[in-house]
């Protein structure tokens, strides 16, 4: 597992200034971390300054022009361009959300950019998930139930039932959430945080799954689940409008209730 640590932010020095193209009327300056594991070096902030005119509208089109015409070399994981994947996760202008849904023009002044922050980076802007991936395997994300299913189909839920999972189903795992939780940057070794939490709760809440309280016996513990103390920044740098804390909330209530 990758050692739990901050980002190699501490000492992070002046980089790289790649002025305008000659000609470009509409500019804008990025701010971009750089860290190379291989060069033993400290991190540094490269400065690229691109034509807005030549440029798509978003954060995540700006860092695929700089690495196809100016710096080959910078490192930042994309796939789905619309929200979806859940890749293009970073900070943006303070704040943790997805490159390909945050608009250059919504950052006034330059656009700071950095890796999801209290996570090891691997290099530049790509964080290592191996260890919240583990978490996220330690809760076993997937139905289970030890009735068999009817013999004729799969097994149903009401309307009501399936309406229950909505607000959960949705989340992308970009880990927006976690990594700007105070909980987590100080016992993320142990606290599951609020994207794992996420999904332990939409397993919970599945009508068709009857591990309900095995379930809630692997999250009685004092650090996977009851590290969050409602301070509410999961909610809202959620860039899928999503509601970790309340999640977090069901529960506590689902503890409480089976006392
Ligand atoms: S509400 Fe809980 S999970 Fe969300 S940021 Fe606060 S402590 Fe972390
Ligand atoms: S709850 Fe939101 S911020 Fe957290 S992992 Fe899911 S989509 Fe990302
Ligand atoms: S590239 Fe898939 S969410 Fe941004």
């Amino acid at each position: 597992m990758a050692e739990f640590s901050l980002p190699q932010n501490s000492k992070v020095g002046t980089g790289t200034t790649h002025p305008a193209p000659g000609g470009a009327k509409r500019t804008k300056a990025f701010k971009v971390y750089r860290w190379n594991p291989d060069d033993g070096k400290n991190p540094v902030v490269d400065t690229y300054t691109i034509d807005l005119d030549k440029c798509g509208p978003m954060v995540l089109d700006a860092l695929i022009k700089i690495k196809n015409e100016t710096d080959t070399t910078l490192t930042f994981r994309r796939s789905c361009r619309e929200g979806i994947c859940g890749s293009c996760a970073m900070n943006i202008d303070g704040t943790n959300t997805l490159a390909c849904l945050k608009a250059i023009d919504d950052v006034k002044g330059d656009v700071k950019i950095y890796p999801l922050p209290h996570m090891p980076v691997i290099k530049d802007l790509v964080p290592d998930l191996e260890h919240v991936y583990a978490q996220y395997r330690s809760i076993e994300p997937w139905l289970q139930a030890e009735s068999a299913p009817p013999p004729d189909r799969e097994r149903r839920q009401s309307v009501a039932e399936r309406q229950k999972l909505d607000g959960m189903w949705e989340c992308i795992l970009c880990f927006c959430c976690t990594t700007s939780c105070p909980s987590y940057w100080w016992n993320g070794e142990r606290y599951l945080g609020p994207a794992i939490l996420l999904q332990a709760y939409r397993w919970l809440a599945d009508s068709r799954d009857e591990k309900t309280g095995a379930r809630l016996d692997a999250l009685e513990d004092p650090f996977r689940l009851y590290r969050c103390h409602t301070i509410m920044n999961c909610t809202k740098t959620c860039p899928k409008g999503l509601n970790p804390a309340k999640a977090i909330g069901e529960i506590k209530q689902m503890m409480v209730a089976r006392r």
